[in-house]
Parts: C-alpha cells; structure tokens; sequence
C-alpha cells in the first residue's frame, strides 16, 4: 500500500495558540510514533513539544531537556520522549540516551532531528515552524 501525505497548515500569533494547535494535534497520533519538530532558535519547537505532551494526557511542566538530552514523560497514551538534539552529533550518544528503544514503543518528540533523519522511516510526522512577522509563526504538519 502506498502510503499518502497529508499537509495541513496553521498561523498562530502566540506561544498558548501553537501549543493548542499540538494539543488538539495530539488526538491523532498513536503510540509508536516519531514526530520531528524543525525551525529556528525560538521558533517554538518546545512550546509544541510541551501540548504535544500535555495532550497526551501529561499535566504539568514540560521543558527543554536541559541534563541530557532526553526528557521522559508518563501520558495517558503511554510513554512520551522529547529529544533535544541541538548539541549531539553521533550515534553513541543518541544510543545511551535510548533513542533507538523509545522509537519502538514510545512517541518520540524531536527537535533539531538531522542527524536522526536517515534511521527514521517514512513513517515520521514531519512539523516545522517557520517565524513570520512579530509573534506569527506558520506551522506545518505533514503526515
Ligand atoms: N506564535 C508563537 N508560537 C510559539 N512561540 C511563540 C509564538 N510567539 C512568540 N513565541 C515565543 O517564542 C519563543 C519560543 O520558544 P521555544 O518554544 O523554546 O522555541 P524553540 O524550542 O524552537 O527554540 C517563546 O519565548 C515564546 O513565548
Ligand atoms: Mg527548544
């Protein structure tokens, strides 16, 4: 079977907005999952990995991982992985960290995913942020 994209798009003019749009976004996806996050420093990768996360059925603080480069969470749909992976560039550190276990059985939320791109399979939801004007930012999600 020949497997479709499906493209959809949205403006939203601050932080709270694209984090609803994750949120509702969150209903979609069903455990395995890898859903890449691109766009520039402050685009707003996080604040849609945190209602990503938070529409999962995880209340509560989701940041950056700051020690490391993996952040946990337990959801109602399972376990959750947010990566950062801004600063890693080689395989060793991405295997300690548990990469290639969590894409088996979690959803797996990563941010600055070039160096993963190649492991991944098609199967990858895709979302970039791109800044506008001001607080505007378009986000694109392709699936
Ligand atoms: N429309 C918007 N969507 C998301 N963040 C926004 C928006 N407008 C302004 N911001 C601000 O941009 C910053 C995004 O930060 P963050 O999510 O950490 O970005 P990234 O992870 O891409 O570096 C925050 O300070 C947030 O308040
Ligand atoms: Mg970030």
């Amino acid at each position: 079977m020949k497997k479709t994209t499906l493209t959809e798009s949205f403006v939203t003019s601050s932080q709270s907005e694209t984090e609803k749009i994750a949120f509702d976004f969150a209903d979609k996806i069903k455990s395995p999952a890898v859903i890449t996050l691109e766009g520039e420093l402050g685009a707003g990768k996080t604040a849609f990995a945190r209602g990503l996360i938070n529409g999962l059925g995880k209340e509560g603080t989701v940041s950056s991982p700051t020690f490391g480069i993996v952040n946990e969470y337990k959801t109602e749909k399972g376990q959750a992985a947010h990566f950062d992976l801004y600063r890693v560039s080689d395989n060793e550190t991405l295997e300690m960290a548990g990469f290639f276990d969590y894409i088996e059985k979690a959803v797996v939320i990563v941010e600055w995913p070039d160096i993963v791109r190649s492991e991944l399979g098609e199967n990858v939801i895709e979302v970039t942020i791109r800044q506008l004007q001001n607080n505007n930012r378009e986000i694109t999600i392709k699936r």
